[in-house]
């Protein structure tokens, strides 16, 4: 074989790698979203045996931790097909931490660890993706937690070093050899663990810190004086230039009343049952009044007749897609009030422009987090 054509065979055979790894996540995210409405259903029915108890706990931790895994392996596929577009806004870096932090302290609290985070009094300004730094940020305190012992210490810390924001994640755990350190960040690289493979994961988190951290104009690092002896991981990103306007929030009522605010008329399309039916329940068990349907035309003529106040329209759909769907739904003068939410399993930017080119308000990512809906519900009355 010649040199040109070994080099050929080696890119296809990347690529496939790419594109089966790709297809993996995704069919593997779409039954994940069902289970997750499920649980959350079955977690709303008061149990007092233990054993039940029990059971739900687990499902719901290692469900979140699947989600976790097939998002990451999702976002590392979508970055090396540069598929992955930040939506960069200016913002206070310290709300995304408290944020990040606070989604992680279950981790610290499973394992009685101690977690601390020191921010300044001063606003860290910088144009970031919201959603990518909270991400970047809980796979280093998942790190962090993961590999320190129990009873250990965590820390999260942020400051502005000159024209940079500095974020510093640090345990005192199991630490890293040099050669680790130089090598951590490449994509599915991990320290040796025995056969038991007791910390599990992909190893693909700080590729995708180190990727997406780039992508805002940064840097990160990892240091650790050596085994036993703690890591820290170091995130530069530039600080904002100029003064950021505030954009004063605009201003919502409080709403009372049932968990879901007002009563809506809605209307659910989606061609995976199961994931219908759960959203289903839980929107009934708020208080609403739903309808489904499972394909295009079907989700047209409910809506016809059923005039929803809300349409939840899966993307995706056979015989006429979730677009589609919508354009017609926004040509009929008698579905003129409804809202219509496009609900995908693409996050990309561009999914977001067509989608409200085709006459959508709004957009969910799949799997659809229930609190996510049930704020936009509230939010639209
Ligand atoms: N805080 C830390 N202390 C010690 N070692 C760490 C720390 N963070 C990461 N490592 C080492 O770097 C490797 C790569 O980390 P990475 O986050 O990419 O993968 P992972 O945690 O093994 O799996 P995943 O994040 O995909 O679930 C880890 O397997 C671990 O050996
Ligand atoms: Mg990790």
């Amino acid at each position: 074989m010649t040199e040109s054509k070994r080099v050929e065979a080696l890119e296809s055979a990347d690529r496939q790698t790419q594109e089966f790894l790709a297809v993996l996540a995704h069919e593997l995210r779409n039954p994940l979203a069902p289970i997750a409405n499920a649980l959350t259903l079955l977690a709303r029915k008061p149990t007092t045996d233990p054993a039940e108890i029990w059971v739900r706990e687990v499902l719901t931790r290692q469900t979140g931790q699947l989600g976790r895994l097939v998002e990451d392996l999702l976002d590392v596929s979508r970055i090396t097909r540069s598929a992955l577009v930040l939506d960069r806004r200016p913002a206070d870096v310290r709300a995304i931490l408290r944020h990040a932090a606070d989604a992680s302290m279950q981790w610290f609290d499973e394992r009685r660890q101690s977690f601390s985070i020191s921010l300044p009094e001063e606003r860290l300004m910088a144009d970031v993706d919201e959603v990518r730094l909270s991400q970047i940020t809980q796979n280093l305190l998942h790190n962090a937690a993961k590999y320190t012992p129990d009873g250990g210490t965590v820390e999260l810390g942020a400051r502005r070093e000159g024209v940079e924001i500095v974020i510093r994640v640090r345990d005192n755990g199991i630490g890293m050899t040099p050669e680790l350190l130089s090598s951590a960040f490449e994509l599915f690289k991990q320290a040796q663990q025995g056969l038991e493979r007791a910390q599990g994961g992909l190893g693909v988190g700080l590729t995708l810190v180190q990727r997406l951290v780039g992508m805002h104009g940064g840097t990160v690092q990892a240091r650790s004086e050596g085994p036993g002896r703690g890591a820290e991981f170091i995130v530069r990103l530039p600080l904002r230039a100029e003064p950021a306007i505030v954009r004063p929030q605009a201003e919502r009522p409080a709403t009372s009343g049932p968990a879901g605010g007002a009563r809506r008329r809605i209307l659910v399309v989606d061609d995976n049952r199961d994931a219908a039916q759960a959203l289903r329940l839980l929107l009934e068990s708020d208080g609403h009044e739903v309808q489904v349907a499972s394909d295009g035309p079907a989700g047209l003529a409910a809506a016809r007749q059923y005039r929803p106040g809300v349409a939840l329209l899966d993307i995706g759909l056979p015989k006429m897609s979730g677009y589609e769907l919508a354009q017609r739904m926004r040509e009929d003068p008698a579905l003129k009030g409804t809202l219509l939410v496009a609900v995908t399993g693409y996050g990309q930017m561009h999914d977001r422009a067509r989608a409200s080119a085709c006459g959508f308000h709004h957009h969910l990512v799949k799997p659809v987090e229930f609190g996510a809906l049930q704020q936009l519900l509230r939010e639209t009355v």
